[in-house]
């Protein structure tokens, strides 16, 4: 089974004269149930790579599914649906509302998801902030007052709180200190584990790419395994 399949897609941007390729027929499938790390150099197109697979940035050509969604067969608005659906984010500035309160923070995707019930929302709120070792005390506290790793770890409760079968994290670990991000990678593979769902996270450190199931790069605007790189 796979959650996210790409065939032939190319990706380019207006660089000048020449365009600057990021992806040249690329094909590759991410299958369910595994944490992939997704690895290399600054500018080699890592990020332009996930928000293709997340859906907000769009292939040139070439076939994206998600889900088993084909994102060339359906429109903006499904394409909405979808990311809302099936995938969760996770950036590396945590991209949290500071002077919300943590409980107003993950509130506000679930109302958008159509969970109408408070007691629904604020059940699953709890159940999520459970699972990554954030006690109930904080939720009323804002954002601003918690610490690095603690908004990390409601970043990733935010991601988590649809139940995605997609989680796309961008260099997740970036500003946490070893220990934080020890306890953000435990998360993931907490998660896998549990919900069988696919992570795909950038990195730049190799010790964390490391505890993903399997690593991959871009080569020559293809998405490589990091095996066959060496
Ligand atoms: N919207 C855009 N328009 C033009 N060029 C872009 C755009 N987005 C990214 N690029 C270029 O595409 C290349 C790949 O960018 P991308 O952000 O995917 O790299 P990355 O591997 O994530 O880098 P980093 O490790 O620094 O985050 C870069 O050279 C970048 O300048
Ligand atoms: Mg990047």
């Amino acid at each position: 089974m796979y959650s996210v399949v790409l065939d032939s897609v190319c990706k380019s941007y207006p660089n000048g004269a020449e365009p600057l390729v990021i992806l040249d027929n690329a094909s590759y499938q991410f299958e369910t149930g595994k944490f992939y790390s997704v690895v290399g150099r600054s500018g080699l197109g890592k990020t332009t790579l996930v928000s293709i697979i997340g859906t907000v940035e769009k292939a040139d050509s070439g076939s994206v599914i998600v889900c088993d969604h084909n994102l060339s067969d359906v429109n903006q608005k499904q394409i909405t649906e979808i990311r809302r659906k099936h995938i969760g984010f996770v950036f590396q500035n945590f991209s949290l509302i500071e002077r919300y309160s943590v409980l107003d923070n993950l509130e506000i995707p679930l109302y958008f998801a159509g969970i109408k019930n408070s007691s629904q929302r604020l059940k699953m709120i709890k159940d999520a902030i459970n699972s990554v070792g954030i006690p109930e005390n904080k939720l009323q506290k804002p954002v601003s007052t918690l610490s690095g790793g603690e908004k990390q770890r409601i970043a990733i409760c935010r991601a988590l709180i649809n139940s995605p079968s997609v989680i796309i994290a961008d260099e997740p670990t970036g500003n946490l200190d070893e220990e934080n991000e020890q306890k953000i990678i435990q998360i993931f593979m907490d998660i896998k584990q549990q919900k069988n769902c696919t992570i795909i996270m950038v990195t730049h450190n190799l010790k964390i790419a490391n505890k993903a199931d399997v690593t991959v790069t871009l080569k020559n605007g293809k998405i490589v395994e990091a095996d066959e790189t060496k």
